[in-house]
């Protein structure tokens, strides 16, 4: 098992990845002192998966263990299901010394951190991320979040878990679709700031889509170590945390044309990683090299690279729309290099239309 630490102050926690993590789990809950019972929050097919082996290492650690279920899917990450734990919670008088522990991915972490973030203010809670997504991504930096009507992720609160478990075991269970689709965000890491990480995914697509062990380790652990690096220098996302946008500002144009029913969250930024990269090359940011090699990694991965059919106008008219649009500029992370990248504000809606029709 290999552990990392994000250094955040008193908000600081560790990120734990191995195999057989879930049965261990009781032995790394030893800082939660006052912990006495814990609600797992998790959907019926996760709960169906790993509910049992989750809740006979809480018991074993001492803790009185129940369970919510969520229904599965994006459209369960709402004040509506938010308020279903709380209920429970109310209802059978949780305290504040209370453990909430999510059990799943991204859409049951968002949201058990959401209720974490203000059940009596806040009370306690872990990652236990079982998607590729989740465990090298949206575990781990505290963002939190229920979805509005009007758009994804528009209440939420920046809240900090006191544990990330992530056990490898957990993917053997997930669909094709969703580990490619969490491929994505890794391949994301290595734009941004690892070249090594780009050319080890380059180098070993076959293994790490079969699941090998030590790669799915190595990537996880590189991914997981990036982000906490990025989410130490800047944890409320004042400027320098945008880089983790990078392929999102486009990815979430095509998500919202979509209706969020045609492309998975990663399928979506892996197109806007190939357009950003375009974009940047169309501005003289980056070679036409770079944005091959971006688009061949993407493609190797089994992700889509070419854009939907839709009019550019509803495209711009969608990213001006995005809670990310600043001052009414567009906010892209643009790449100069594989490996570095830049936050820019003013991009020309002519350099957009050129690449977005590209
Ligand atoms: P998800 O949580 O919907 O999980 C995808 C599917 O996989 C679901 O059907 C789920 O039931 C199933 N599943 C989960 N684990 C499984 C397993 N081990 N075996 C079999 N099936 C399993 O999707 P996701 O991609 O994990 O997360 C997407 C969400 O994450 C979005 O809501 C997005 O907004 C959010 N997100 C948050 C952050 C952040 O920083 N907080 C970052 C990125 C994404
Ligand atoms: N997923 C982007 C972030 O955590 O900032």
């Amino acid at each position: 098992m290999k552990t990392l630490r994000i250094d955040l102050a008193d908000r600081s926690y560790d990120i734990l990845i191995g195999r057989n993590l879930l049965s261990r789990l009781g032995d790394h809950l030893t800082h939660l002192k006052r912990t006495r019972r814990a609600v797992v929050v998790t959907n019926p097919e996760i709960n169906r998966l790993y509910g049992s082996t989750l809740f006979s290492a809480l018991k074993t650690a001492g803790l009185e263990v129940q369970c919510v279920e969520i229904p599965e899917g994006e459209s369960h990450k709402t004040l509506q299901d938010a308020q279903t734990v709380y209920d429970y919670l109310i209802q059978n008088q949780y305290d504040r010394n209370t453990l909430l522990v999510a059990l799943g991915g991204g859409v049951i972490g968002d949201l058990t951190g959401f209720v974490a973030a203000t059940f009596l203010r806040g009370v306690p809670y872990i990652q236990v991320p079982t998607t590729l997504l989740s465990q090298v991504d949206s575990s781990v930096g505290g963002k939190t979040a229920v979805n509005h009507p009007q758009g994804k992720n528009l209440i939420g609160a920046f809240y900090q878990p006191r544990l990330v478990a992530i056990d490898l075991d957990t993917l053997s269970s997930l669909p094709p679709e969703e580990f490619r689709a969490g491929m994505a965000e890794i391949i994301k890491y290595g734009v941004i700031e690892d070249p090594r990480l780009f050319t080890f995914l380059e180098q070993n697509s076959e293994k790490i889509l079969g699941q090998d062990t030590e790669c799915l380790a190595t990537i996880i652990e590189t991914s997981c170590a990036i982000k906490a690096k990025v989410v130490e220098r800047d944890e409320r996302e004042s400027s320098y945390r945008m880089v983790l946008n990078f392929g999102h500002t486009i990815g979430h144009a095509i998500e919202a044309l979509t209706h969020y029913a045609q492309f998975k969250h990663g399928e979506a930024v892996a197109i806007g990683m190939v357009y950003a990269a375009k974009l940047s090359c169309q501005l003289s940011m980056c070679s036409n090299e770079v944005v091959q090699k971006i688009e061949a990694l993407v493609e190797r991965f089994g992700l889509p690279t070419r854009l939907p059919d839709f009019p550019v106008e509803e495209y711009i008219e969608s990213m001006y729309r995005d809670k990310k649009a600043h001052d009414k500029n567009i906010r892209f992370i643009l790449v100069k290099d594989l490996g570095t990248v830049e936050i820019v504000d003013r991009v020309s809606e002519d350099d957009l239309k050129k690449v977005l029709t590209f």
